[in-house]
């Protein structure tokens, strides 16, 4: 599926270091570093405009917002704000009604650059909305969740759910420019910063296997929030992600790997209700699944499938799903955007660092869900 080679792993340079996102006239950087949001040079460059609009939540806020405001100040006449209530179960219609309020109260033209500050859900409701308003403004990543970091502000997938199916209306939708300010991390909840290590340790099953190895060795580096350990793990995942859109934008084939574990992580984030797991614990309980069902396969034997379980579980990930029972597992599967025809399609591990999308006999799907639910 991939017809460039991944790029080999590099050390970090000191102080910021850039990975960019290779897609002709959408290209742009991912900026890596400490303290970006106290310095209005990395927002230089950007589309000119009078107006830009910090898009946030209830709880970044009060933590990020007044500092986002002083490094925009010295690019635009008005930096406007609004918060959105916070959680999963608000990336919805009525949450991004709120924006295109904010932007129509605020006479927002068409130049207006949008700033998405937090995690994976403003970012994603950002984005959709800058898709949207007068059919498309700019936009900026400025994830502050490591889930955000390492992949939703990266490579322009931006939706809403809807209460059938998870991130179902949205748009593929570049951003200008992604800022990772790894210091915004150290308010970040324990809990959250698991998920996003989901999200982290999928990239070696599906595409580097050196950088699984690494993780297994600097995980706790990681939970302990070493700051060395998380710019390089923000670094690779980057560079993975950025290989994978930069072959395959809109997800015609390659770029389903990313959404390995998120077939079975879906079903149960919707099962149990949005917002009930976090979307990375949903993820770390999907791989270990998906893991098993390649096992099952044939793909790679008993051993990987337990070492990635393994790592998931170190993690303090969840390995076992909730009992939603089989059929309702099926079911909500069904729903998935890689589904074709009403077969479910999964992305499988073979051997370790590679992933493709195959169905299974529903038999195997089942001993999975039988095998990994409470
Ligand atoms: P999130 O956006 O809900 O953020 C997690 C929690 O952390 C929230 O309560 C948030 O307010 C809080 N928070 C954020 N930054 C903080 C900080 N620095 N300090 C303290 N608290 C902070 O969840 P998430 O895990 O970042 O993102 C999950 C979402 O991302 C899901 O909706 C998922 O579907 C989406 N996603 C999208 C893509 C994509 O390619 N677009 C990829 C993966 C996930
Ligand atoms: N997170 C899946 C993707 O970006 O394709």
């Amino acid at each position: 599926m991939a017809s460039t080679p991944l790029p080999p792993a590099t050390a970090p340079a000191q102080g910021p270091t850039t990975v960019v996102i290779d897609l002709g006239d959408r290209s742009y950087d991912i900026v890596i570093g400490e303290g970006l949001l106290d310095s209005p040079d990395f927002f230089s460059g950007l589309p000119k405009a009078s107006k830009a609009l910090i898009v946030t939540n209830t709880t970044v806020g009060p933590l990020y917002t007044a500092k986002l405001r002083q490094a925009l100040t010295p690019h635009y006449k008005a930096v406007l704000d609004i918060e959105l209530p916070d959680g999963e179960q608000y990336k919805d219609w009525p949450a991004l009604n709120q924006i295109f309020t904010a932007l129509l109260e605020q006479a927002a033209d068409r130049k207006t650059v949008l700033f998405a500050l937090g995690g994976g859900v403003v970012g994603d409701m950002t984005g959709f909305a800058a898709a949207c308003y007068m059919r498309g403004v700019p936009f900026v990543q400025v994830p502050t969740t490591l889930l955000a970091q390492v992949d939703s502000s990266v490579g322009g997938k931006t939706a809403i759910n809807h209460p059938a199916g998870k991130n179902m209306i949205g748009a593929f939708y570049q951003p200008q420019r992604v800022l990772c300010d790894l210091t915004t991390l150290d308010t970040l909840p324990q809990r959250e910063l698991l998920a996003g290590l989901a999200e982290v340790i999928k990239y070696g099953p599906i595409a580097d296997t050196e950088f699984f190895s690494w993780l297994e060795t600097n995980l706790d580096k990681l939970l302990s929030r070493d700051r060395e350990a998380l710019k390089y793990a923000v670094k690779r995942s980057c560079e993975i992600k950025a290989w994978v859109v930069g072959q395959d934008e809109k997800e015609s084939g390659l770029r389903a790997i990313l959404n390995y574990g998120h077939t079975f992580g879906h079903a149960i984030e919707s099962g149990l209700g949005y917002g009930e797991w976090l979307h990375g614990e949903a993820v770390g309980c999907g791989m270990v699944m998906a893991a098993d069902l390649s096992a099952r396969l044939g793909l790679i034997d008993t051993t990987t499938a337990q070492r990635i379980q393994a790592l998931i579980a170190r993690a303090g990930l969840p390995i076992r799903g909730p009992n939603l029972g089989a059929d309702r597992y099926l079911e909500l599967m069904q729903v998935d955007k890689k589904a074709e025809g009403g077969e479910i399609r999964f992305v499988v591990i073979g051997p370790m660092g590679q992933a493709t999308m195959q169905g299974a006999p529903e038999s195997l799907v089942r001993d999975v869900i039988a095998a990994h639910t409470c």
